[in-house]
């Protein structure tokens, strides 16, 4: 075994297709209704908000997608992003346990929802779209899109929900630089985000209300504006899945295979990235690496929420899917990693999980940031909240091989990297973060307000 850290390749290996787990998923998908009428969902009602090349991988069945040569060129600015062992992460844990981790926090904006923010702003381009509005939680997916948007000459409005507008105004800025223009969320601009500040004007906002105004800003622009999502839908997790592609080659470079596969998950698209093609492995090709998605243990949709239809946003516009959900009137409490606040989990990733092809825990934040502290001191990367989720995963997994005396090879992704959530480990290390569990009681008020829905 060499003592090789760094596992790269060129830009000539970045991959050609999207990998869609959809034509080889042994759990067929469930319906998606309109939020209206409870019937299945038409390309038409769809395509105010969407752009019908994305529609078209929404609900595709093909393998594989070709990733279009303009979205690959823009992907060559940051792809193949590399995969590492935290080999001296492993030298602290003193574990048999091999660790290696994908490095998406290579790409400009820091994370990896840049690859689908590219795609997501080409396919809206070609179609005629000058315009698109979007919301973000911690600002990663915002500034993705926002660089996006910049590359292809397009409008971008953001909703950014108002307590990490107020915690983080250098995101703000950095999506401002690109050209965007953010809004802190619940705002005036929208008849829903007026509804909710004349009840409370100091309302610190919830992923859930900046997407319900994103998408009320596209649903009455009549045509003008489409809408994009960082997370959640199948065609979001279609385009990370050039992760999973690059470290599956990667892990081959290295000679080795994992025996876990883990990704934090918020809406789950950076879990379904790296985790996607390595299932087909296990589907496919005899292979069984275990797919383990971490949540924090406040915002546990996929441990402690119920796998039922239920809205996707919290004015009840967008499409209902059936996912894990905590209701869609969720409130999270204000833990520091944003990205991982939303109430529900991608169906896609929710029907693997309910039929046992994926694992999911969820972990406690202060044990998460005292994760975080080790990977920065000794793999050097100030990981993203959101991304440390993984990492204590990781960690526990290297601490119980060490104590069974196994050898395993464990992969995570790495989605971001922290540098622009500074006040988050300064509240850490100033010892005023709390732990804080979501209660059982609430995911069960919660339900009360579900839709009626007859499919099943
Ligand atoms: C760095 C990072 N990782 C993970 C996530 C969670 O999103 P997803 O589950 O879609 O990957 C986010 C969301 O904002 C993020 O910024």
């Amino acid at each position: 075994m060499s003592d090789q850290t760094r596992f790269i390749f060129n830009e000539t290996d970045l991959p050609r297709f999207w990998y869609n787990i959809n034509a080889d998923s042994p759990v067929p998908p469930a319906p998606v209704l309109n939020p209206m009428t409870m019937e299945p969902i038409t390309p038409e009602f769809l395509n105010v908000l969407f752009p019908m090349g994305l529609i078209m991988q929404e609900i595709s069945t093909e393998r594989y997608i070709e990733i279009p040569e303009e979205v690959r060129e823009i992907y060559k600015l940051w792809r193949p992003t590399p995969l590492l062992r935290a080999r001296r992460l492993e030298k602290l844990l003193d574990t048999p346990a091999h660790i290696y981790y994908k490095y998406e926090g290579a790409s400009p904006t820091g994370s990896h929802k840049p690859n689908t923010a590219v795609a997501q702003a080409f396919f809206n381009k070609i179609e005629g779209v000058k315009a698109m509005t979007t919301e973000t939680g911690a600002g990663q997916w915002g500034s993705s899109m926002a660089f996006a948007g910049s590359q292809f000459d397009m409008d971008i409005e953001v909703y950014m929900v108002k307590v990490s507008y107020d915690q983080k105004p250098y995101r703000r800025i950095m999506m401002e630089t690109y050209g965007a223009e953010v809004y802190a969320s619940p705002s005036n601009r929208t008849n829903f985000g007026r509804s909710l500040l004349a009840k409370d004007p100091e309302n610190n906002g919830s992923l859930g209300i900046a997407i319900s105004e994103a998408v009320e800003v596209a649903a009455t622009s009549g045509g003008k504006k489409k809408y994009g999502l960082g997370s959640v839908l199948n065609h979001v997790c279609l385009h990370q899945t050039v992760v999973g592609q690059e470290a599956l080659k990667q892990m081959d470079l290295a000679n080795e295979y994992p025996d876990v596969v883990i990704g934090c998950a918020g809406g789950g698209s950076n879990f379904a990235g790296i985790a996607m093609p390595f299932l087909r492995e296990n589907l496919v090709n005899g292979k069984n690496a275990r797919l383990l998605a971490v949540e924090p243990l406040a915002s546990p949709s996929m441990t402690k929420g119920i796998y039922t239809f239920d809205y996707g946003d919290t004015a009840k516009m967008a499409p209902v899917v059936k996912m894990y959900t905590l209701g869609h009137d969720f409130i999270p409490a204000p833990i520091h990693a944003g990205g991982l606040r939303y109430h529900g989990m991608s169906p896609l990733i929710s029907s693997l999980v309910n039929a046992g092809y994926v694992q999911a825990i969820a972990v406690p934040q202060l044990t998460t940031f005292e994760a975080a502290l080790m990977f920065a001191k000794t793999e050097a990367i100030i990981p993203a909240p959101e991304s440390a989720h993984a990492i204590r995963a990781a960690i526990d997994e290297a601490l119980d091989a060490k104590l069974k005396g196994e050898k395993r090879v464990i992969l995570f992704n790495l989605s971001g990297h922290g540098y622009f959530d500074m006040t988050s480990y300064e509240a850490y290390l100033n010892g005023e973060l709390e732990d804080y569990e979501y209660p059982s009681e609430a995911v069960f008020e919660s339900m009360k307000s579900l839709p009626q829905v007859l499919v099943m």
